[in-house]
């Protein structure tokens, strides 16, 4: 024995590296084990001489220590690495990717609505979905059994009252609001949802979204409902749309009308959009019934008004020719991501 030798072994300690616990079980047998190169040593020192004893006994007790240490600090480390790699996790991925959400096309296109007429000075005006028979119908000039109110229109939410409480079928009721509590001149758009109890198909459906407007003012006229109009069918539809009014009847408004704009698919030629017509209806309007205006509280000798009520999601169908109501509200990506870049006015 030299200290030579044990001085090498010791070189080859402080040189080990090992990456696996499988690899740090075979440096501690080489080493340690019963046939071990640090074992072998100690064999031999017990055939040392007595007075050899003292120069090896401590350098070899300090090489056995050193190994275990050793050892010790290469299987904590290779046990760390090898969890990371047991999870299965490849930790050099790239992260999940979410996808962002895009604007829906009643969203879409309710702000493009409101955006038009807040360039024409109209306010926006909001008011509650669930509503009273007042609002909705009696100060509306509803006659007491108008078809309207009928359960079959109605969702009622307490029936039986003098007064009950229903979801709104139109946004008309904002317009009662407005006058109830706004200092004239009004001039508003209020868009807002609605619902009626009507069987869901291609065509209808129990909730969908209207908006409507109201302007109210000393010497308001037709023509001023008429220029409105064709202002809003150009801004929404292009500056070469049409518009033609026909003869209607809603309770609220004398006279009343529907209005159609030029198809904006065959520029009137006639397609199966317009059903060959060359037009398409896109609202209900008239001037402000006098009984409405009284009802408010508003002098109907002096003042006179304007107001329209469009459905939002008629106005996309005619838009974007989606042929199915029922598309806007199931939430189907395919369907929804084709309006992912659609942009406002
Ligand atoms: N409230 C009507 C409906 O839901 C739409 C309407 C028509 C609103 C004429 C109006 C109007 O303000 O003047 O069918």
């Amino acid at each position: 024995m030299t200290i030579e030798i044990i001085e090498k072994v010791f070189g080859e300690l402080n040189a080990l590296k090992c990456k696996t616990e499988k690899e740090v079980e075979e440096a501690r047998v080489r080493f340690l084990g019963k046939k071990g190169e640090i074992t072998a040593l100690f064999e031999e020192f017990r055939s040392v001489d007595g007075d050899q004893k003292r120069a090896f006994g401590r350098p070899l007790n300090e090489l056995k220590q050193a190994a275990l240490a050793k050892i010790e600090e290469l299987r904590s480390s290779a046990q760390a690495s090898d969890a990371a790699e047991g999870s299965g996790d490849d930790l050099s991925l790239p992260g999940e990717q979410y996808e962002l959400g895009s604007r829906h096309p009643v969203s879409i296109v309710r702000q493009q609505i409101v955006d038009i007429f807040r360039k024409f000075g109209y306010d926006v005006a909001e008011g509650p979905e669930i509503e009273d028979d007042y609002h909705v119908f009696e100060a509306l000039n509803f006659p007491p059994n108008h078809p309207a109110r009928d359960m079959q229109d109605t969702f009622f939410v307490s029936a039986g009252h003098l007064n009950p409480l229903l979801l709104r079928t139109h946004t008309s009721s904002v317009q009662v609001r407005t006058m109830e509590k706004y200092p004239l001149p009004i001039r508003v758009i209020c868009p807002g949802r609605v619902f009626r109890n009507e069987a869901i198909s291609a065509r209808a459906h129990c909730i969908f979204h209207q908006v409507e407007g109201l302007y109210i003012d000393e010497n308001v006229t037709f023509a001023d409902l008429k220029q409105a109009i064709l202002l809003f069918a150009r801004e929404m539809f292009g500056a070469d749309a049409q518009i033609r009014m026909r003869p209607s009847f809603f309770p609220f408004t004398e006279p009343s009308a529907e209005v159609d704009v030029s198809c904006n698919i065959c520029h009137g030629k006639g397609c199966n959009i317009c059903k060959g017509t060359g037009w398409l209806e896109i609202l209900g309007c008239g001037m402000v019934d006098p009984n409405v205006l009284e009802a408010s509280g508003i002098d109907s000798k002096k003042y006179s008004g304007f107001a329209f009520g469009m459905g939002i999601e008629r106005i996309a169908m005619l838009k974007w020719q989606v042929n199915d109501l029922r598309h806007y509200f199931e939430n189907d990506l395919r369907f929804l991501k084709e309006f992912e870049g659609a942009t406002e006015v």
